[in-house]
């Protein structure tokens, strides 16, 4: 009875072999093997003419080769239905390629990173302080003690009831930090974010971005100042720009200075940018008030400075001519790509 178990044997390594390449070829070798009229059936009725010690075996190869079976038409089943692509499935080889779109700068960055080069020409380098500051660092180091009346100037937003810590109104207070922890000289911008209680319009937001400088050496003069503010209108507004100082008042320069750069819109022929003056102002500027070098320690006999403060939203807005403040919180990708 031995050619029963190789005949079955031998159907178990076809079906192990088989290859059926589509539903179709998979649909007869079904019917070969497990059909009604399937060859599997014939096996399994020569069970009846085994003798009784050999049925138990031939039983379980059976069984095998019935899981074989199944488990192959199962298998490439599922890979036929799936592989099977419809009509609208078939992809256009000659289509494009997909794009993807790239982002662009945000116009503050890219100002903001002209700015730095610019310094880093003539030897500043950035550094960077805390946007939640005390009252010492944003305020009274800056010889603007409580209840001075240039407190007033810069609406603050206290973050404690005792108002001794709050978000920073300028980055000024980045001066200290840097006068405290090293001893000059030292040249540095400082720019970041700074925060005042405002009502957001066209020109005024809750928040802003500012550039600070800061330059401590032995012997430097108002000259040095005005002379490296030129240097920077120039090379940010064009080499035609002219610079001009009207006196004014900040707590923590002495004598302070607000700086207007000559209108670069229509060559001071007069227009709407710089309101038919031809000058447009772009920040504050002064030589740093001895009382402020003494309550950072700077000997004020050996070491003197100048710094001075500009607003980024104002410089990319004038650059840009963008006419509103609120463009730049947006977020509006229209705007932004304006800015390549
Ligand atoms: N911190 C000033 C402000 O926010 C701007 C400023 C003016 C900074 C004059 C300076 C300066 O360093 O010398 O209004």
């Amino acid at each position: 009875m031995n050619e029963i178990f190789d005949k079955a044997n031998a159907v178990l390594a076809e079906i192990q072999s088989s290859a059926p390449n589509n539903a179709e070829e998979l649909e007869q070798f079904r019917i070969k093997y497990i059909g009604s009229k399937g060859i599997l059936k014939d096996l399994f009725g020569f069970m009846g003419k085994l003798p009784n010690e050999q049925k138990k075996e031939y039983g379980q190869l059976m069984n095998t080769l019935k899981a074989a079976a199944e488990a192959k038409l199962e298998e490439l089943k599922i890979t036929f239905e799936n592989g099977k692509p419809s009509a609208t499935e078939i992809p256009d080889l000659t289509a494009p390629g997909y794009n993807f779109p790239l982002g662009t700068r945000h116009p503050l960055s890219i100002i903001k990173n002209r700015i730095i080069e610019i310094f880093g020409h003539i030897g500043f380098t950035v550094a960077d302080g805390p946007e939640i500051e005390d009252d010492w660092h944003n305020f009274t180091a800056l010889n603007t003690p409580k209840d001075h009346p240039a407190r007033d100037m810069q609406d603050t937003f206290f973050i404690t009831p005792d108002k001794e810590w709050m978000l920073r109104t300028q980055t000024s207070s980045v001066q200290i930090r840097k006068m405290e922890s090293e001893k000059p000289p030292m040249r540095y911008i400082f720019p970041g974010r700074v925060y005042r209680n405002e009502t957001i319009s066209a020109r005024a937001h809750c928040t802003f971005h500012q550039v600070e400088g800061l330059y401590i050496d032995e012997n430097v003069s108002f000259v040095d100042l005005k002379q490296t503010m030129l240097y920077f209108a120039q090379e940010m507004f064009g080499k035609n720009t002219d610079i001009r100082f009207r006196p004014s008042f900040f707590p923590f320069t002495e004598p302070s200075a607000e700086m207007d750069i000559s209108c670069f819109v229509c060559g001071q022929k007069g227009c709407p940018v710089c309101k038919y003056t031809g000058w447009v102002e772009i920040g504050g500027c002064g030589m740093v008030d001895p009382a402020v070098l003494e309550n950072c320690k700077v000997d004020t006999k050996k070491y003197s400075g100048f710094a001075f403060g500009m607003g980024i939203e104002r410089i990319t807005m004038l650059k840009y001519q963008i006419n509103d403040l609120r463009l730049f919180f947006e977020n509006d990708v229209r705007f932004l790509k304006h800015f390549n």
